[in-house]
């Protein structure tokens, strides 16, 4: 049986050495590329930095799976056995243009169940962590679960473009969340602002569009905090394939779902 507590410890291991690896690139001109579109941003740190777990995972563990964002490996088609899915950098338009709030995402999973979750957000140096069943924690500290507020006293995170598509089907239940909360943030790093659910600074996020490797960390620390996370009709999150995502404190399972 693997010994979580280990796994967890060497993912944050690495993790610690490939920011001060990002954080040297980042006093450098690197190369960025547009994927899809101007938004969507990619650089050589990006995929050096997946290289760089991939290689490690592949040299430590040769047992296990990889799923990432930036294509290291090839696809995965089954969450069976160990699989560490990574986002190199959550918040790569944050990490070339504002050069803060960017991290980095692993989730370490046993047959698609969340064993080791962390988030590490690279300049703020917070270290956002869970192995399923010893608590969840940012850097020595243990997160304790936050208060339930009514709506009109809960901050939402969520991306400001979704409201200005208007022909989106998800935009008029968006406005009314925008409208009804206390106040709306957007950080630019879905999977911080997921670990900021965790960690009580938020009361919810939500997104229309996210990829398995922007929640995987993310979701193992508020399953461990008791915390929600699904779809937007309320179905548990894949691990291989995208779409809608809530990030929540539990009573606001229901109230979002009537929101969407
Ligand atoms: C993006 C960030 C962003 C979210 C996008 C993601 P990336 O990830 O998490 O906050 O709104 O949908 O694609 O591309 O910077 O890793
Ligand atoms: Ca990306
Ligand atoms: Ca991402
Ligand atoms: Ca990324």
């Amino acid at each position: 049986m693997a010994d979580w507590n280990e796994l967890g410890k060497v993912a944050r291991k690495w993790t610690y050495e490939a920011a001060e690896q990002i954080k040297r690139a980042l006093a450098n001109p690197f190369k960025v590329e547009a994927k899809s579109g101007p938004d969507d941003l990619v650089t050589e740190v990006d995929k050096n930095t997946e290289a760089f777990f991939y290689q490690k995972i592949k040299e430590t563990y040769p047992d296990h799976s990889f799923l990432g964002e930036e294509g290291t490996a090839e696809k995965i088609h089954s969450t069976d056995g160990i699989v560490w899915i990574i986002d190199p950098i959550d918040g790569t338009m944050n990490f070339v243009q504002q050069k803060i709030k960017f991290a980095i995402s692993i989730g370490i999973f046993e047959d698609g169940v969340g064993k080791v979750g962390l988030v590490y957000d690279v300049m703020a140096d917070e270290m956002f962590y869970a192995v399923q069943g010893q608590g969840a924690y940012v850097n020595q500290l243990e997160l304790v679960a936050g208060k339930e507020r009514p709506l009109n006293e809960s901050i939402v995170g969520l991306n400001a473009r979704w409201l200005a598509e208007t022909n989106h089907p998800h935009a008029n239940p968006l406005m009314a969340l925008v409208r009804d909360s206390r106040s709306v943030r957007s950080y630019g790093s879905a999977a911080i602002e997921m670990a900021y659910v965790a960690a009580d600074r938020l009361d919810a996020y939500v997104s229309v569009n996210l990829s398995p490797w922007d929640y995987a960390g993310a979701s193992v620390l508020l399953e461990e905090m008791g915390y929600c996370t699904s779809s937007f009709s309320g179905k548990a999150l894949s691990l291989l394939e995208g779409g809608t995502v809530i990030a929540a404190k539990q009573h606001y399972k229901e109230k979002l779902y009537l929101l969407m």
